[in-house]
């Protein structure tokens, strides 16, 4: 059987492509800063090097096996690492997948991850022909409700009390898009 190619993606100022052992280091630096953190699941500011290598390797199983695809955010210029952008999981049944991402906090507020996600919704819509593309955000996160709204995801509802995060329970608000909402988005284009 080929193996899968990996589906790098360009965009005016990024590089979206697979993350490799040796970005370990730069990844775990990235979310050590609990700004970057506080709205993500887990604690992953305390991260290890030993277990950031070990996910990378478990997204490369499972992008080989159809479940995710996790994309390294780079700048296109000069390579540095910035951020990471994901499907996941990729439901082949109800052909959906939920998206997530971070950036490094010198990254924030410049478009960048609006920029990916673009990028990311048009691979999932245009060549895995995905029907629904969901991202949900702590409630506080405007900065992300805020990318879901300017990619074009609509507003679906609140989870109340989804999450417990730091000894306490938080809401999600869900977004999302499915193929009818990019089509008429490519068409006003
Ligand atoms: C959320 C995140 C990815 C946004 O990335 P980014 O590249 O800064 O996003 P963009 O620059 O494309 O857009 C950010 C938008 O949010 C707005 N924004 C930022 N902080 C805000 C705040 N506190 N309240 C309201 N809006 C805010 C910006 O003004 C911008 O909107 P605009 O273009 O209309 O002015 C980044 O902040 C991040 O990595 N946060 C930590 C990880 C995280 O929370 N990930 C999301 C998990 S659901």
């Amino acid at each position: 059987m080929p193996k899968l190619k990996f589906p790098m993606l360009h965009t005016e100022r990024l590089t979206l492509r697979e993350m490799q052992k040796s970005d370990a280091e730069a990844l775990v630096a990235i979310l050590r800063d609990h700004e970057v953190t506080r709205y993500l699941h887990g604690n992953l500011s305390a991260l290890t090097l030993k277990q950031e290598r070990g996910y990378i390797r478990s997204m490369r199983k499972q992008f080989l096996q159809g479940g995710l695809i996790n994309w390294l955010i780079c700048d296109k210029a000069t390579g540095a690492v910035m951020g990471a952008i994901g499907l996941q999981p990729i439901n082949r049944i109800h052909n959906c997948a939920n998206a997530g991402f971070f950036l490094g906090l010198a990254h924030w507020g410049k478009g960048y991850m609006t920029e990916a996600f673009v990028a990311v919704l048009d691979y999932a819509f245009d060549v895995l022909n995905l029907n629904r593309v969901a991202a949900g955000h702590y409630a506080g996160n405007e900065a992300s409700g805020r990318v879901q709204q300017k990619c074009g995801l609509r507003y679906e509802g609140t989870h109340r009390q989804a999450f417990l995060k730091n000894g306490e329970y938080v809401d999600e608000l869900m977004y999302a898009m499915v193929r009818e909402d990019w089509e008429n988005s490519r068409r006003a284009q």
